[in-house]
């Protein structure tokens, strides 16, 4: 079957589509028919309009949703700066952090699991580039966190889009607009400004994050594959609707304003919205449901024929992040060598690995829970032993990452890696570069007979 057998089921209903207009009430008859905002909305409800994008943003980008809530969101004490000497994911605002440009290949052993933390605590910013004030770039997180959020706190981000890639654990997110229950193999993104409450059902969790500052994830555009494959559509599942009624406990809203962590009181909670409709709200995919495509005759393809999600720059064709995968799956090629090729390129290259081994390096340093980040123009590819072995491998059909899912965070930005990343996480491994390529021997042999200068 092509979908993930998970070893927690599923205890939510969804809707599914990709980028489609969904509706959905807790009590029948929550949504206003017709009218957006009635005069007097269904059963006492308040309306709140949620803008993702610019009110006049065209049709194609558009994204709003309209909820019906026993409060509006509004109904609060005025934020204040929590944890401000330690508390920062911006990475262009840290004046006491220095970023590192650097056009080292970097690898970084598993990231260590923090069972003392939640979700809000737990994310460690390792790479990034732009600004969420000027809502330019990405910041690339680890988070590994073992604690429920608390009871009564919420969460959101107003820097941008979180596509969340858990590795180990479960989280079971309680939206406004309905829940989730995010399993490694899947994943999950959480719009700009949505709020929510993370909860650990199966212990602690770690994982990747990739936050986009700018835009929206879209699917890619298929070209000549047609109109099915790669992650389609129907494949997203979002929530339905799932409320709370609680008036009278207090509770806290954290907003992550700047790379910055607000805190704000109020007296109800934020998960009151007993019917929703629109085009910007939170979803999941399952990885195990990509549809793989590949060469069936020669030749390796770019690895864009794995991206589930893109966010486009300007520049249409060129991402600000592209969220590529590695699935199981056939290889066939003939008279081919099969591993990715060696590359230099002018967009940067971040992977994880969620599970298993990744068929380009097999020499054991690439890890699930670790990653690795080759900069924009920094020269990779497979190891000595990887390249030596596919050299000379017999082509016949073969599967290759079974039990495995590697993933890219790609981008047109030269991503700068934190003082986290590069030194206090203690996980850069000092001999990556080494282990991989040093052993690579030249093989060139001059023809018989042949010297320089002869045409
Ligand atoms: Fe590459």
């Amino acid at each position: 079957m092509p979908s993930t057998q998970f070893a927690l089921k599923e205890k939510y209903r969804y809707l599914n589509g990709f980028n489609s207009y969904h509706e959905s009430e807790a009590i029948d008859g929550a949504l206003p028919i017709g009218a957006n905002s009635p005069q007097k909305p269904p059963y006492g409800l308040y309306a709140e309009k949620l803008s993702g994008t610019a009110f006049t943003a065209p049709r194609h980008e558009n994204q709003q949703s309209w909820l019906y809530r026993v409060l509006p969101s509004s109904a609060h004490a005025p934020y204040e700066a929590r944890e401000s000497a330690t508390y920062n994911t911006n990475p262009e605002n840290k004046p006491h952090e220095k970023i590192h440009h650097i056009p080292n290949q970097l690898r970084w052993d598993p990231f260590d699991m923090n069972e003392t933390v939640d979700w809000v605590h737990s994310l460690h910013l390792v790479a990034g580039a732009g600004d969420p004030t000027m809502k330019t770039g990405i910041g690339i997180f680890i988070f590994a966190a073992g604690k429920d959020m608390d009871p009564h706190e919420a969460f959101y981000s107003a820097d941008g889009d979180f596509l969340v890639v858990p590795q180990h654990g479960v989280l079971d997110i309680q939206t406004e607009l309905g829940r989730l229950l995010v399993r490694p193999n899947e994943i999950c993104v959480i719009p700009r400004g949505i709020r929510y409450r993370v909860m650990l059902p199966s212990g602690p969790v770690r994982g990747y994050i990739l936050e986009l500052y700018q835009g929206h994830f879209q699917l890619p555009e298929l070209g000549p594959i047609g109109s099915n494959c790669l992650a389609n559509a129907r494949d997203f599942q979002a929530p339905v609707a799932d409320f709370d009624e609680d008036t009278s406990t207090t509770w806290h809203v954290l907003s992550k304003f700047a790379g910055r962590l607000f805190s704000a009181k109020q007296s109800h909670t934020p998960f009151d919205v007993v019917a929703w409709h629109g085009l910007y709200y939170p979803y999941k995919y399952d990885l195990g449901r990509f549809n793989t495509i590949g060469s069936i005759s020669y030749d390796h393809p770019d690895p864009s024929i794995f991206t589930v999600l893109t966010a486009q720059s300007d520049h249409p064709g060129t991402a600000v992040a592209d969220f590529v995968i590695f699935p199981p799956r056939w290889l066939v090629a003939e008279d081919t060598f099969r591993p990715p090729w060696y590359h230099r390129n002018t967009m940067s290259e971040f992977m994880g690995l969620i599970h298993g081994q990744y068929d380009a390096k097999t020499g054991g340093g690439f890890q699930p829970a670790g990653a690795s980040l080759h900069n924009v123009m920094s020269a990779h590819g497979p190891d000595a032993a990887t390249h030596k072995k596919a050299s000379n491998a017999e082509l016949k059909p073969a599967k290759v990452g079974e039990g495995s899912m590697a993933f890219m965070f790609e981008s047109c930005l030269m991503v700068g890696v934190t003082e986290w990343g590069l030194k206090k996480c203690r996980k850069v491994q000092e001999d990556y570069n080494a282990e991989s390529w040093e052993g690579l021997e030249v093989r060139f042999k001059r023809p018989e007979g042949s010297k320089y200068g002869e045409w």
